[in-house]
This record gives structure tokens, C-alpha cells and sequence, in this order.
């Protein structure tokens, strides 16, 4: 869809130290302000905390985004190690991802924590990207459109736009597996999310609705080109410029 610029994501998770986090912004900044504003979709980096601001300087004068991987639903307070949504903003956060299946499964995330977190960030003027997905047992049994359409419903905040949240449709199995679901799969469960985001939010139609998991060079063209795909969200290959520069290409 037109309407809906592409957006191409780069999710580090926990890794990276200064020198090669620096390194790899630089060379993704590098080749976005070669092509300048060619460029087909917005690129997005989201570093972990320790490099935002680092990272900030890579790219700075680039037309490449930066965001965190996770916020606080809190303001500010007695919260030890957590990271509120105006401190990403102070770095030059433009968007955070909330609710990713590893902060679901391994920090006990349920919905309404992942939209409270989504919430705090629209309150910044971040852009969210709610992040969803089944597990395998949950699509082995038939039921992987009614869980992730539960999470859809349950995490996204309603007062948000088409202009401040993303979805991200992430199949958990698919996460750092080389395991991609088949392309009737994904354009099913992309089609059933922007149903939801249409009756949902304002504007939900727009809503950008990004793939997630085991998305690499050999296999982003032909999701990208899917109809209600409208960008992707990368984990291991956003760790290599090359790698990830090329899934930005396959953007259509
Ligand atoms: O958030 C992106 C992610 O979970 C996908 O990871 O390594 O399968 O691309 P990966």
C-alpha cells in the first residue's frame, strides 16, 4: 500500500559496546545519506540504552530514526534500573518498542503492562511499536490469529494514531530460528491485525504493520512485497551493515 511508507527496523537487542555500535550506526548512516531522499521507507536503529546516546551521534545529520527497546510505564520515581519514555525522548528517541515476545516471556510483560508502556510513550510524543506473535504451540493448535488478536486488542492503547503506533507481528518460533512462516501466514495474520487496528484506533487503517523473525536478505523482498506488510523489524541481520543495508533495498 502507497499510503504507508515502508518502514525497515534494526532491533540490536543486548548487544554491542561502544566502538561497534558506533561503527555499524555510522556505516547504516553512511549509506542512508548516500541515497538521501531516494530512499524508498524510513530506517529505524534501536540500540540498547547504554548506546543511544552514542549512537545519536552516528547518526546524526542522517535520515535514520532512533529508538529504544523498551520504556517505563512510569514517569519518573523510584523505579531501579528501568528507563522512562521522556529519557529516551531527552536522547533523541523519536519511537520505543514495547512488548517484545523475549520482555513478554522473560520479564512476565502481560497486555495491559505492554500497553500502559505504550501509553507512557505516546504521552512522550514517541511512536510505539507493539510488538506481537504466537509461540509454536500456539499455532500448532490453530489458535495463532485469536492470540495475536488478543494481544493486538489488549496491548495497543486506544487513544493511539496511525501516526504514533506501529504493530509488529513477531511468530516467536520465527525469532532467531531461521524459521519463517509461509507467505500465506503472514499476509493472513497481517490482514486479521489491520482488520482489528481499522475497528480499533483512529486512522487504524494506516497503522504500519511490520513482519519480525528470521528476516534477512535471501527473504525480505518477497515479505515486503506482501500487501499488509509494511516494513520489517530486524533482529541478527541488523547487526551486520551489509546485511541489514540489503534488507533495506528490498524494500518496495
Ligand atoms: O525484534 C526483532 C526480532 O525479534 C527478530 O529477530 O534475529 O529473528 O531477526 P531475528
Amino acid at each position: 500500500n502507497s499510503a504507508r511508507r515502508p518502514l525497515i527496523a534494526a532491533n540490536w537487542k543486548m548487544n554491542g559496546l561502544k566502538a561497534d555500535g558506533t561503527a555499524l550506526a555510522g556505516a547504516v548512516a553512511a549509506r542512508a545519506k548516500a541515497v538521501g531522499t531516494a530512499l524508498a521507507g524510513d530506517i529505524l536503529i534501536c540500540p540498547p540504552a547504554t548506546l543511544i546516546d552514542a549512537v545519536a551521534e552516528a547518526l546524526a545529520d542522517s535520515p535514520v530514526a532512533l529508538g529504544g527497546q523498551d520504556c517505563s510505564a512510569e514517569p519518573s520515581g523510584a523505579f531501579t534500573g528501568d528507563i522512562a519514555a521522556a529519557m529516551l525522548r531527552d536522547l533523541g528517541c523519536s519511537t520505543v518498542i514495547v512488548g517484545h515476545s523475549e520482555r513478554r516471556a522473560g520479564h512476565h510483560e502481560t497486555d495491559a503492562a505492554v500497553r500502559a508502556k505504550a501509553t507512557a510513550a505516546l504521552a512522550e510524543g514517541l511512536t510505539a511499536i507493539v510488538c506481537v506473535g504466537e509461540t509454536a504451540t500456539e499455532r500448532d493448535e490453530g489458535r495463532a490469529l485469536d492470540v495475536v488478536g488478543g494481544q493486538v486488542l489488549g496491548s495497543v492503547p486506544d487513544g493511539a494514531t496511525a501516526a504514533t503506533l506501529v504493530v509488529a507481528y513477531e511468530p516467536v518460533w520465527a525469532i532467531g530460528t531461521g524459521r519463517v512462516p509461509t507467505l500465506d501466514d503472514i499476509a493472513a495474520m497481517h490482514r486479521h491485525i489491520r482488520e482489528l487496528l481499522a475497528g480499533k484506533v483512529v486512522g487504524g487503517v494506516d497503522v504500519r504493520i511490520l513482519y519480525g523473525g528470521s528476516v534477512k536478505p535471501s527473504n525480505a523482498r518477497e515479505i515486503l512485497a506482501l500487501d499488509d506488510v509494511d516494513g520489517a523489524l530486524v533482529g541478527g541481520a541488523s547487526l551486520k551493515a551489509d546485511e541489514f543495508w540489503a534488507i533495506v533495498e528490498a524494500a518496495p
